[in-house]
């Protein structure tokens, strides 16, 4: 047999012609991105995206809790498959939302904007990070038209914080994502291991590893330094700069308190909607319903805060059952394949948002990588849904919990007791 014949059996195929090209024909799923920015970043820095607190407890059961449930298909037709559905107000091409990572430039010199470009052009929302290493300015002049949300911290010093919001509001930042899971810093302990601290800075050893991995270097050097420009009430001229009292008092320890009054008075300061992120007791999800805030974010912040918290999941229905539609729910941690988005939908989360996966996407190839990860979970998500029988996102809201069952579950609704027919026929087969 001759090359040409091989050549012609085989369909071998030419050389990628674009990056998106490249990642379609190597990048199948999260982890494969994973590994991607695991061969791209200084094991530092990757470590510190991949990192948790203490034993890594939250960190493993934000995975494992997925597992536990399993799906039940229906059979019936499934058409014109839709994943569009609302988020505060506003559409969204599927029920998922990016949340904020502070130090983002760190994995990739265009960092913020290279994610907010590729979450307008995905139509989903961009939770940008108080401590992103890009002025929030130059995130909405990136991506004008994407629905952009500002995260912070609620703080004591309401000069400090008004501050923040009159220029978070002049750069027409629709939400605020407020931290209630931040009142100290998870002990992250690869990151003292590594020399690497929280806000995030560069060590010697990041240097030594940058040498080995001249790709990341490269960009790393040939850009801004990192700094934390959204932390200064104004850009200032010249320098990005400055840990504020705020982050210098929180990382030492000594932060001023701020408790339920500090979020009433700010629903009272901003018009927009309100996402209280890092709820997971279920008494605090009805408070922040009767308070007026718009919505909660599940999250155990990835188990890089507590460890041996409960996972999203874990607590999701319930808090769904206590809530009763009064605020909307986002769920995060773990998420890493469509089906998990679906399992969160079906047990009541209006949407679902990630962190590390966009990472590992931004790591690997920057605005192309954090669509591809965009694409595969929404391809995911279609095909999960159609296997699973439902055509729209309200479809699965409702109908959801029919076609899914936990573990738990599982042997209780289909043991013999279930009716009475069965548990004779059980009861006949067991007798000798
Ligand atoms: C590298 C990194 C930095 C993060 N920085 C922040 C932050 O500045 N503010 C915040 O609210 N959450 C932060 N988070 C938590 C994410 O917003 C989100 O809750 C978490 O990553 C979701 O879990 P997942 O990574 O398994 O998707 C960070 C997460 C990572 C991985």
């Amino acid at each position: 047999m001759k090359f040409k014949d091989i050549k012609a059996l085989a369909s071998v195929q030419g050389p990628a012609g674009s990056t998106a090209e490249r990642l379609s024909r190597r990048g199948f799923s999260v982890e494969d991105m994973r590994k991607m920015a695991a061969k791209r970043l200084p094991g530092s820095i990757f470590d510190y995206i991949e990192g948790g607190s203490e034993d890594e407890a939250s960190l493993r059961r934000n995975r494992s809790s997925f597992d536990e449930w399993s799906f039940l298909p229906k059979w019936g037709s499934v058409g014109n498959l839709d994943l569009s559905s609302t988020l505060l107000g506003g559409r969204v091409a599927m029920p998922l939302t990016l949340a904020p990572t502070g130090g983002t430039r760190l994995f990739h010199p265009e960092g913020e904007s290279a994610a907010a470009r590729a979450a307008f052009e995905a139509g989903v929302p961009y939770g940008l990070a108080h401590l992103s290493t890009t002025p929030m300015e130059r995130v909405s002049a990136a991506a004008p038209g994407l629905r952009r949300w500002f995260n912070i911290e609620p703080m004591a010093d309401k000069v400090e914080l008004q501050a923040v919001l009159d220029r978070a509001a002049r750069a027409g930042y629709e939400a605020l994502l407020v931290n209630v899971d931040c009142r100290a810093i998870g002990h992250r302990e690869r990151d003292y291991r590594n020399g690497f601290t929280a806000p995030p800075s560069i060590k010697v050893k990041t240097v030594v590893e940058g040498a080995l991995h001249p790709r990341w270097a490269f960009g790393f050097l040939a850009h801004d330094a990192i700094a934390f420009p959204n932390l200064d009430a104004e850009i200032p001229d010249g320098e990005l700069s400055s840990t504020p009292d705020m982050w210098r008092t929180l990382l030492a320890g000594s932060y001023e308190p701020t408790d339920w009054d500090d979020i009433r008075d700010l629903r009272t300061r901003w018009n927009g909607p309100i996402i209280l992120k890092g709820v997971v007791n279920p008494n605090d999800a009805v408070l922040a319903a009767e308070i007026g805030i718009d919505a909660i974010q599940v999250s155990n912040h990835g188990g890089r805060q507590l460890d041996h918290m409960a996972s999203p999941l874990d607590v999701l229905p319930d808090i769904v059952g206590r809530v009763e539609g009064r605020l909307e729910i986002i769920v995060d941690g773990g998420i890493r394949r469509g089906s998990d988005i679906v399992k969160a939908l079906a047990l009541g989360a209006d949407a679902c948002s990630i962190g590390r996966p966009y990472l590992y996407g931004l790591a690997a190839a920057g605005q192309a990588g954090v669509a591809h990860v965009l694409r595969m979970l929404a391809a995911d998500m279609t095909r999960t849904m159609m296997l699973l029988g439902v055509s729209t996102i309200r479809e699965l809201r409702t109908e959801g919990r029919e076609l899914i069952r936990h573990s738990s579950e599982a042997f209780s609704r289909t043991s013999p007791s279930e009716s009475p027919q069965a548990r004779l026929a059980f009861e006949e087969m067991s007798t000798p």
